[in-house]
Formats: C-alpha cells, sequence, structure tokens
C-alpha cells in the first residue's frame, strides 16, 4: 500500500484496509527506538489554535526519525496579522517543508491548505470538524488495550457536538462492528449527520444524557471535554460546564475490564484519583502519539510502505 504524497485531512478519506495497514505500520515503527529514516526532510507545524499534544508529538515524531521541524503556535506572530491569506501562507510554507501539518478553527482549511500545497497536508483538527491523527491513534490505544477493534462497545460522553475527536472516531470504528453509546444532553449530542451515516451503515448506536444508564455495557468510555472554545455563546457554555464527570463512584456501575480514554486535555470530567486504576488508558493514548505520528510522516514521505 502506497501513501505516498498522501494527505490526511479527513477519515472518511481512508478505507478499512488501509486503516488497519497503518496501525501494522505503527507497531513496526513503535519496535524501533531512533533512526534516520527522514534525515533531509522538513515539517511545518502551522498551529492557528492552541495544542500541546498534537504539536509536540509530531515535533518529536519527526525529530527522532532525524527530521527537522519549523513553524509557529499562534497566528499572532505571523504575515496573517497583516492581512494575508491562508491559501498564501500555504503557498509560502510548501517553499519551505517537505510536508505541512495545520491546526485551525475553521472546517475545511485543511482541505483548503491541501489544495493550495504541491506538498503532502496533515491535519491536525479543523474546527469543530476532524482530528484525523488523533482518531487513528485512538484506534491503536484501543486495538492495543483490547486486543482487537470488532464488535466493541463503546460510550462517548460529554460534548459530542463540537469534539471533533469524537467525530473522527465515530467514523473509523463504524468500520469493525461496534455498538455506540452516546452520552450527552440534546444541546451537546451527536449531530444528526453522523447518526444518518450510522443508519445508512447499520451501525447500532444509542442516545442518553444519563452517564450509568449503559455504563455495564461498555468496553470503551471515550470521555471528552465540553469545548468551551467553540460555543458562540459563552453563557451557554456555563450551563453544560462539570455536567459529567468519572469519578471512583462511577466505576460502581462499569465492568472490570472498562478502559476510559480522553483525548485529552482535560478539564474536570475525569477525577484524578483515576489516573492510577487500571481503567486508565488516557495518558497511554496520548504517548501512542509519538509512533502515530512517526508512521504517518515517514508513510507520506514515502520512506514505508
Ligand atoms: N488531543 C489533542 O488534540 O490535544 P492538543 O489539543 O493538546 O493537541
Amino acid at each position: 500500500m502506497d501513501f505516498k504524497n498522501r494527505d490526511i485531512i479527513s477519515i472518511n478519506d481512508f478505507l478499512k484496509e488501509e486503516l488497519l495497514h497503518i496501525l501494522k505500520v505503527v507497531k513496526q515503527i513503535e519496535q524501533k527506538s531512533k533512526s534516520s529514516l527522514l534525515r533531509g526532510k522538513i515539517l511545518a507545524t502551522l498551529f492557528f489554535e492552541p495544542s500541546t499534544r498534537t504539536r509536540l508529538s509530531f515535533i518529536s515524531a519527526m525529530e527522532q526519525l532525524s527530521g527537522t521541524v519549523i513553524g509557529f503556535s499562534t497566528a499572532n506572530v505571523t504575515s496573517i496579522q497583516k492581512g494575508e491569506s491562508l491559501w498564501d501562507t500555504i503557498k509560502m510554507t510548501e517553499q519551505y517543508a517537505d510536508i505541512i501539518v495545520i491546526r485551525h478553527p475553521l472546517e475545511g482549511s485543511a482541505r483548503l491548505a491541501a489544495e493550495a500545497a504541491s506538498v503532502p497536508v496533515i491535519n491536525g483538527g479543523d474546527g469543530s470538524n476532524q482530528h484525523p491523527t488523533q482518531t487513528i491513534l485512538d484506534l491503536y490505544t484501543i486495538q492495543k488495550t483490547k486486543d482487537k477493534l470488532e464488535g466493541l462497545h463503546i460510550g462517548f460522553v460529554g460534548d459530542l457536538k463540537y469534539g471533533r475527536t469524537v467525530h473522527s472516531l465515530v467514523i473509523a470504528l463504524s468500520h469493525f462492528n461496534p455498538t455506540f453509546y452516546f452520552i450527552a444532553p440534546d444541546d451537546l449530542q451527536i449531530p444528526e449527520s453522523y447518526t444518518d451515516e450510522l443508519f445508512q451503515k447499520k451501525v447500532r448506536y444509542y442516545k442518553t444524557a444519563d452517564l450509568t444508564r449503559f455504563s455495564k455495557e461498555l468496553d470503551i468510555l471515550y470521555v471528552t471535554r465540553i469545548q468551551k472554545e467553540r460555543f458562540p455563546d459563552p453563557l451557554e457554555y456555563e450551563k453544560f460546564k462539570g455536567i459529567y464527570r468519572i469519578d471512583e463512584a462511577f466505576l460502581q456501575h462499569v465492568k472490570k475490564e472498562l478502559k476510559i480514554m480522553h483525548p485529552l486535555p482535560r478539564v474536570d470530567e475525569i477525577d484524578k484519583n483515576i489516573d492510577n486504576t487500571e481503567h486508565a488508558a488516557y495518558f497511554e493514548q496520548a504517548a501512542n502519539g509519538i509512533p502515530v505520528r512517526k508512521t504517518l510522516l515517514a508513510l507520506v514521505l514515502g520512506k514505508v510502505k
């Protein structure tokens, strides 16, 4: 399978076989430590929104493969401030780098960047839309912790309306005969465009606002924060903040084997007391960002197949 020069914009662009192939390569890459696979290659990280994990793990992944990194972590220090368009910013960046990772608040911005660029573009998150590299590390984490992807019962709790990691992961997991439980108040439920797609694909799903209603069924609980920055009205955010909390009392209502995931950052939705339990998979999940992003860089730059 050849991913050379391919953009990674939306998880919808990947077939099941392609996702499985990527996960297989991640496993191989994870077994090696440092290598000179990407020596002489330059990654540009264009982050128009805050990030800790995505930006730093891409930088670390590139450097561990002996590549170099340029970029910015806020648009304030770029010529966007002088009125330069995103299109022109990308046309410039492609002169300086072999591959671009972009995070931007506008849905569709990564697709636009890919149209502008002659070098490959990776979407590091575009508004509430997609976060495909997070999804691949989420899949990898599920496969590692559960030893399979097929037939799992997966709950998503929190802000399912604005949470882009949920949107990407639901589409990816729909290839693997899942049962989904969407746990959110009506105003933050998963958008209908996703449930329509699940209906078409005959994927079983349930919606509820009650955290414990289906909790004993779950193999995985994917927790998300309420996405404060996406609310048009701050008062709406105030209504929902702190609405769900995963704590020791909640663990009375789950299977012993339940794994709790979270793309992070967390605010207050997972109590720190959970961190050292067998259920917590979220730090391991974040750590998986390194082998996954190494793999994606190496695949797209044509250094592995
Ligand atoms: N999970 C994730 O995207 O984290 P950052 O926003 O810190 O990159």
